[in-house]
């Protein structure tokens, strides 16, 4: 039976401006998983530690990933057993389903011999985000699977973009430990906005593009600004302002909901602001007796890797 083992990172999604189109992949943060080719057609879920999330293949969405990726192929005989050891907890904003699905087909597709390119991987991951969320949005896989920044240009045609990494970003993430479902975060944004507010957005998505190009630090951090999502869905998560404003006040270069929520991340220009900016964010939240996570984490450049 050949098997690999594979790191499914963390990954944040937005970036402030860019709702569903911006991510970036996070070091050190993630999931380990054991992919393993079997002789029995099928794909099975055979152990699940770390979290309490269904085994059945037609409910995980690391099986329904697969399930989509090897229809593509219309291979009907391959048998695929998928261990997941969860260490990202659902519900925390930080691509947890999203690194289920990207390591699962990432790996079939290194045991397969590599029949997709990992961009083209990017469609199967998201059938999973479908199952997960009710919407197959990219902004998490892709830069579980490009690694990096990463851009959807497009969804209908879908096309995407891994973007340039300045090499001093570090990301610092603070997760209060409530659940804060995708498919409920998605419930408070607006379907409409005003041409006023998509002005400001678009510039901003493309001051941070260009930023990460020119490694213009100052740049990014005017860029990540949010006036269409942020203010609806930072009502749901405790003590936002004030740790908005603190991780800013220590040095960090922006600060924002990471993905859906409840987690909230700042992008620091070196390891020491970030590791600054985490007291600051933990000095608020120590006041609150919420239960919480601190990650400082430099940006993955590779995505899902074998280890
Ligand atoms: N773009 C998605 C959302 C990311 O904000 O709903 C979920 O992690």
């Amino acid at each position: 039976m050949k098997s690999i083992k594979v790191f499914a990172p963390a990954t944040v999604a937005n970036l402030s401006c860019g709702f569903d189109v911006l991510g970036c992949c996070l070091e050190g943060v993630g999931d380990e998983m054991v992919i393993s080719l079997s002789d029995t057609p099928g794909i099975r879920i055979t152990k699940l530690e770390g979290a309490n999330l269904p085994m059945e293949a037609d409910k995980n969405v690391a099986s329904v990933a697969v399930m989509h990726q090897l229809k593509a192929l219309n291979d009907t005989t391959t048998g695929i057993e998928i261990e997941i050891y969860k260490k990202i907890k659902a519900g925390s904003g930080i691509g947890s389903s999203a690194a289920s699905s990207a390591g699962a087909v990432w790996a079939v597709n290194e045991l397969l011999g590599n029949p997709f390119t990992p961009a083209q991987l990017v469609p199967f991951a998201m059938e999973g985000e479908r199952l997960a969320s009710g919407n197959a949005h990219a902004d998490n896989v892709a830069p579980a699977l490009l690694g990096g920044f990463t851009l959807v240009r497009s969804y209908e045609p879908f096309d995407v973009l891994k973007l340039n990494t300045p090499k001093d970003l570090y990301m610092t993430i603070i997760h209060p430990q409530i659940e804060v479902k995708t498919s409920d975060s998605r419930k408070v944004v607006k379907p409409n906005v005003t041409l006023k507010n998509a002005i400001t957005q678009w510039g901003n998505v493309g001051g941070l593009v260009a930023g990460l190009y020119t490694e213009d630090y100052d740049l990014i951090g005017r860029s990540l600004s949010d006036v269409i999502i942020e203010p609806l869905r930072s009502i749901l998560i405790p003590k936002f302002e004030e740790v908005k404003k603190a991780s800013i006040e220590s040095g960090a270069l922006g600060a924002g909901i990471s993905g859906s929520g409840p987690s909230i991340f700042a992008l620091s220009k070196g390891k020491e602001t970030a590791t600054k900016v985490a007291e600051s964010m933990k000095t608020i939240y120590e006041s609150t007796g919420i239960v919480f996570d601190i990650h400082v984490a430099p940006i993955n450049e590779d995505g899902v890797r074998i280890i």
